[in-house]
């Protein structure tokens, strides 16, 4: 056991709570993370969602290791090493039709800068310099860079950092519990909402606006899948004003929905994709942009010797991650892992929806592999239900991830059903245990029995603190 937690200052952390009962992994494989005293941990929730095809998976350990064996590091300013290109062959074989260039950057968070400064610097090259506007929505996320929470509608993670990116507008979120919770799938009502890019637009003028940015399917908002027709309806806007269309899909990419990418499965192709976390497995730090090849195209003017795009970062392509995203896809392949949440999709439905009637269980959301369960807040106390529920299932070795009052499920594509049966039971346990006050706003949860915090709470959770909505 460290001797002293203080040094470390843990991101999206509560500090002071973990240090006093901390929660330590020290090894992982296949489904599972073990703590340091041996203690087995069903990964409900792939890492961060970024372990797709589960923990230590031979192909990709090798390949980091021979990767660093061989060549630990090579500039990625005017030089290049294969892997870099042999990846970004085999990464547009996977994308949808014309998505076909690639730009490497370490993060989802830098993803995002990245995309949006390419869609910006992109209309400026062709003429059009004055589209610099930015179109987010409410309840986005899309990592912590200011580019990334300009755009991003999590409150918790903008109102401490000053005034942001200018020129930056907002969607309103699709998050419509009256009219369509406990949906399976996509929800029903709400394709309308995407007529508010046409209220931009009326607002700002077209020529503004450079991108409009989403999460297809929004996760560290708590789970919030877009209504049916709505991005469809999103990408004919974007078609019809000139604004490129940039699906955020750090969490959706690479099998989380059943197809390689959202944009496969709700046959809606962007303009630009950012992916991370399962481009290498999580294994080793790496995100990209995809774009369509008219944007790179639109660059690629003016003397021959110049850099054309003024962007990058020192790890840009890094020899350690294009080996950990070839391995990735290596095993992905074999495994037919891009695909299989598309298989595994009705049982892990049944299986969330199973949660419906639970005390407090205010919500069920599910689509592909994610799944979010939202709970009626504790008077006073927003997220505090949902923190408890995740010490709980913790202590009885699941781990979940909340945001909010809501707890995300979003397993490794390797699930099997004796894991979602695990994961049900101990999650079901733990959302009893977490009751106390009763709150519903539907019938299904009111007719549930109340039970009494005194009955149920665990050490820890007496030390927990307010958890707020946030991230990852
Ligand atoms: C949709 C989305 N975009 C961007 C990010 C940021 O990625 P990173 O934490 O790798 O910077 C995340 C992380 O969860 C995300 O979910």
């Amino acid at each position: 056991m460290q001797k002293n937690l203080d040094a470390y200052w843990m991101p999206f952390t509560a500090n002071r709570q973990f240090k006093q009962a901390p929660r330590l992994l020290s090894r992982a494989e296949g489904m599972h993370f073990w703590t340091p005293e041996g203690r087995q941990i069903l990964d409900g929730i792939a890492g961060l969602w970024c372990v797709n095809a589960g923990h230590a998976r031979p192909k990709i350990v090798k390949a980091i290791q021979d990767q660093a064996a061989e060549m630990d590091f090579a500039p990625p300013f005017q030089m290049g090493h294969p892997k870099a290109f042999e990846l970004a062959e085999r990464l547009v074989e996977l994308t949808p039709q014309g998505v076909n260039r690639v730009f490497y950057t370490n993060s989802g968070s830098e993803a995002v800068e990245t995309a949006l400064k390419m869609a910006i610097a992109y209309h400026r090259v062709r003429g059009e310099g004055a589209r610099t506007r930015l179109i987010g929505r409410e309840r986005g996320y899309h990592g912590v860079n200011f580019g990334g929470i300009s755009v991003g509608g999590i409150v918790a993670n903008r109102k401490m950092f000053g005034t942001l990116l200018g020129g930056v507008d907002h969607m309103r979120h699709t998050h419509d519990p009256a009219r369509n919770a406990f949906s399976k799938g996509q929800p029903e009502h709400g394709e309308e909402l995407a007529d508010d890019l046409e209220r931009m637009v009326a607002l700002h003028d077209a020529s503004t606006i450079a991108a409009v940015i989403v999460e297809p399917v929004s996760g560290s908002t708590g789970v919030l899948v877009p209504p049916k027709r709505y991005l469809e309806r999103l990408r004919s806007i974007c078609d019809k004003h000139g604004i490129l269309l940039i699906f955020d899909e750090v969490i959706t990419g690479f099998g989380r929905l059943g197809s390689p990418f959202a944009a496969d499965h709700f046959g809606v192709t962007p303009d630009m994709m950012c992916v991370a976390k399962g481009l290498t497995n999580g294994a080793v730090p790496m995100g990209a942009v995809f774009a369509k090849q008219f944007i790179q195209d639109a660059f690629m003017n003016g003397p021959e010797h110049l850099i054309e795009f003024f962007h990058g970062y020192t790890y840009s392509a890094h020899p350690l991650a294009c080996a950990a995203a070839l391995g990735t896809l290596d095993t992905y392949a074999d495994e037919q892992l891009l695909t299989r949440g598309a298989k595994m999709a009705k049982s892990f439905e049944n299986a969330v929806h199973s949660m419906q009637g639970l005390p407090n269980v205010i919500d069920v959301r599910n689509i592909g592999l994610v799944g979010g369960i939202e709970l009626a807040p504790i008077p006073g106390e927003p997220g505090k239900r949902a923190f408890n529920v995740f010490l709980d299932c913790w202590e009885k070795g699941l781990l979940v991830r909340t945001t909010g009052d809501t707890i995300a499920l979003s397993p490794p594509l390797i699930i099997e059903d004796s894991h979602l049966a695990q994961i049900v039971d101990t999650l079901s346990g733990a959302i009893r245990r977490a009751g106390g006050h009763v709150q519903s706003s539907n019938h299904h949860a009111s007719a549930a029995a109340p039970i009494h915090v005194s009955e149920s709470t665990h050490a820890a959770v007496n030390t927990a603190v307010r958890a707020t909505a946030h991230a990852a």
